[in-house]
């Protein structure tokens, strides 16, 4: 076994680690994507301590120097990784140390440990700002279909059952509020992310004159006025993954829209409701079937809240139990936050395709609308408007249902004097109640699914994503 492969930590040791070890605990197969998070820390760590006089400023030119040209080799991919050097800390070291002598400082006031949670605050920072726009483009999309069938009429659902009549224009804009809600939480987790690590060392810090704030402001860890934001105890800033599992649950959040918005689709586009048609290139055939297309870009993302959830659980039992400070067990950490993060971005890029293709049925969704019993609530409140109480009203209506029901007809085929003999409320025009296009415009409040109120509502998100 090389020792010297160990060069980092290899002092105290007179064999270096058995071959299934290195396997089983190397990280650089995964962790080699943080690199220029790693670079970018480890210029602003030797920036500072050539302000602080711990290195000169020849030494520090040298390093950085040596750490451009490795990031540019990792760029084109002409890096040579090795696996036997564990992570990618010790790849970028190991290779900087043999070019440039000096780089045998760059560690001082520096661990591993301090290093691979700035790292992971890097990244997250610009994850968080990669899956914002991702979502972003999926809303242009939803907004441009919404707006395209803002008036077709279709049942609104409560217990999947018919409840009251609602626009695809209302409808698509109650997925807006939540891809919204999802864009505001990973603006909050970058928010978390802003605090730089760096001076934490292995966990009590060090003894040498480093200057934390300079290093903080290089790395753009500074709040809304430029001025540097650091972490506050060097024995949680190694132990935190907090910022983890936020991450993880605002991608599995924003999963569980995808899984909502995707089973919508999909029971849209059945027979049995035929109010939309899914795009063909994000369908697929059967093999058996010859008459099958199948919804699977919405399947797939409904799958894909369960890998995400997945993947917030693992964090959580990583981090349970485990005691201060930083433990190896938290390397298992990358995994599961890189695949959130790939999973997100391609079901937003999925979700934006399938909305941007997707047709509805209008003749089918106003069909579904027509039953006059989802107005049933607005025939209680016609009653409510001349006087008759909630509760009460309520009743009556219920009773003009079941009369309905009784005589299997529907229930604007009931005589006036059918329905008075249940309650002397109702009015001879009780049944211009059941004028669809009546009982959106007069649900014009904010909103509500009035056309002008939806009209409002678009213009509203228009100037909100512009
Ligand atoms: N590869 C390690 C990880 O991701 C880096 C930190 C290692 N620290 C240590 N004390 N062995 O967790």
């Amino acid at each position: 076994m090389a020792k010297h492969s160990q060069a980092t930590w290899g002092g105290r040791f007179e064999a270096g680690p058995a071959a299934l070890m290195q396997r089983f605990s190397e990280s650089a197969s995964f962790d080699r994507r943080l690199a220029p998070y790693d670079i970018a820390g480890s210029k602003a760590h030797c920036a500072m301590l050539a302000h602080v006089g711990l290195i000169t400023a020849k030494e520090c030119r040298d390093i950085q120097a040596g750490l451009d040209a490795i990031l540019s080799e990792i760029t084109i991919g002409t890096f040579a990784w090795d696996e036997r050097l564990e992570d990618v800390h010790m790849n970028v070291e190991h290779a900087l140390t043999s070019r440039v002598p000096a780089a045998a400082k760059l560690h001082t006031a520096r661990s591993r440990n301090d290093q691979v949670a700035t790292d992971m605050r890097l990244f997250f920072k610009d994850a968080c700002a990669v899956l914002d726009s991702r979502i972003k483009a999926a809303q242009v999309a939803l907004l441009a279909t919404a707006s395209a069938n803002k008036d077709v009429l279709m049942p609104g659902y409560t217990h999947l059952q018919r409840a009251q009549p609602v626009s695809a224009g209302h409808h698509l804009l109650a997925w807006m509020e939540m891809l919204q809600r999802d864009r505001q939480r990973m603006d909050e987790v970058s928010a978390k992310a802003n605090e730089c690590p760096l001076g934490s060392g292995a966990i009590a810090g060090t003894t040498l004159p480093i200057d934390r704030e300079y290093t903080a402001r290089l790395l753009g860890f500074v709040d809304a006025r430029g001025r540097p934001r650091v972490t506050q105890n060097s024995m949680d800033a190694v132990a935190d993954r907090d910022v983890f599992i936020e991450f993880a649950s605002a991608c599995a959040l924003f999963g569980v829209h995808l899984s909502r918005i995707a089973e919508d689709l999909v029971i849209w586009s059945s027979a049995e409701f035929g109010f939309v048609a899914l795009p063909d290139a994000f369908c697929t055939g059967s093999s058996l079937m010859p008459q099958k297309k199948n919804p699977d870009s919405c399947e797939l993302l409904r799958g894909k809240s369960a890998r995400l959830q997945g993947n917030l659980h693992t964090l959580l039992a990583l981090v349970k139990g485990l005691p201060m400070t930083y433990n190896r067990d938290l390397q298992e950490d990358k995994p599961p936050v890189f695949d959130s993060f790939d999973q997100s971005m391609v079901c937003a890029d999925v979700l934006a395709a399938t909305l941007g293709g997707l047709t509805f049925n209008a003749e089918r969704c106003a069909a579904a609308a027509e039953d006059p019993a989802l107005l049933a609530t607005d025939l209680a409140d016609y009653l409510v408007a001349r006087g008759v109480a909630f509760r009460k009203a309520h009743h009556a209506v219920g009773a003009v249902v079941a009369l309905a029901e009784k005589r299997k007809c529907a229930l604007t085929e009931l005589a006036t004097a059918d329905v008075q003999r249940i309650d002397p409320g109702f009015g001879p025009d009780w049944s211009s109640v059941f004028d669809l296009g009546r009982a959106l415009r007069m649900r014009k409040g904010t909103g509500m699914p009035a056309p002008a109120q939806v009209s409002r509502q678009i213009a509203r998100w228009r100037k909100v994503l512009a």
